[in-house]
């Protein structure tokens, strides 16, 4: 089966510096993805490297087979990948119903996960009640909610996020963040995570990848992760 993301010998950085190099791993349909790494190892780096945002990157970048690595960035997001961006500022002056349309404007016609305002409404009844509410005003879980929602509408198969926890309680990570993101893994979505939450990926991922020095490092089931006491020190500080 061809790997929905395949990722090959992929180098970025910034004014000459390596941040990432010689990056491999590929992505099969349905796996849930978590890739860890302290501040400033390289994970946003990475994930900008897909999606062509910042400086370009060396080697390849395949999404469904397809070479993807130099195309302009609406374009890769319409072969049916989204990011749900570290920070989520968002459109902070519109009202949630009229974000979540404008997510639905960048919808591909082809989908294996068809998504429209009602179904998402049915998934986040938060977001329903808050309709009518100036994103500005959300709470840092709905606002995470929203950003998700958002990429959901766009008919994306592949759903790319990073560190979606930063920022928010405890309690809207246990409460909101995790089973949703736990719903998409068993609704088949194909996810790559960025955390520093450790024990929110491996709540949610089924494979592990660990950024360190500019490389992967480890690359496991999230069994074998927690198998491994001495990686989690040595390289996440845990
Ligand atoms: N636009 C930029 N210009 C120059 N250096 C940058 C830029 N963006 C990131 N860096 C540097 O690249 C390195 C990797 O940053 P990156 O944001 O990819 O890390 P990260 O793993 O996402 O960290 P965090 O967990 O804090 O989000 C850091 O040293 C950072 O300072
Ligand atoms: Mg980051």
């Amino acid at each position: 089966m061809t790997p929905v993301l395949d990722i090959n010998g992929l180098g970025n950085g910034y004014g000459g510096a390596d941040v990432i190099s010689g990056i491999s791993f590929a992505i099969t349909e349905g796996e849930s993805v978590a890739i860890l790494g302290r501040n400033g190892a390289g994970k946003t780096t990475l994930l900008h490297s897909i999606f062509n945002i910042g400086p370009p990157c060396t080697g390849q970048v395949l999404l469904n087979g397809h070479p993807i690595a130099r195309l302009p960035t609406y374009r890769i997001a319409r072969m049916g990948v989204a990011l749900v961006p570290q920070g989520r500022d968002g459109f902070p002056e519109l009202r949630v119903r009229e974000s979540l349309r404008l997510a639905t404007l960048t919808a591909r016609v082809a989908s294996s996960h068809p998504c429209t305002m009602e179904t998402i409404y049915q998934q986040f009844p938060r977001l329903y009640e808050r309709r009518n509410t100036l994103c500005a005003n959300l709470s840092g879980g709905e606002r995470q909610m929203l950003a998700l929602a958002r990429a959901l509408l766009t008919q994306a198969s592949l759903i790319v996020l990073d560190e979606p926890s930063e920022g928010l309680a405890p309690m809207a990570i246990r409460d909101m963040l995790q089973p949703e993101l736990l719903k998409l893994r068993n609704q088949g979505y194909t996810v790559l995570l960025a955390e520093q939450n450790i024990a929110l990926a491996l709540a949610v991922a089924t494979r592990v990848i660990i950024l360190s020095d500019r490389k992967i490092i480890f690359d496991d089931s999230t069994q074998e992760f927690r198998k491994n006491p001495d990686i989690q020190r040595m390289h996440l500080g845990l």
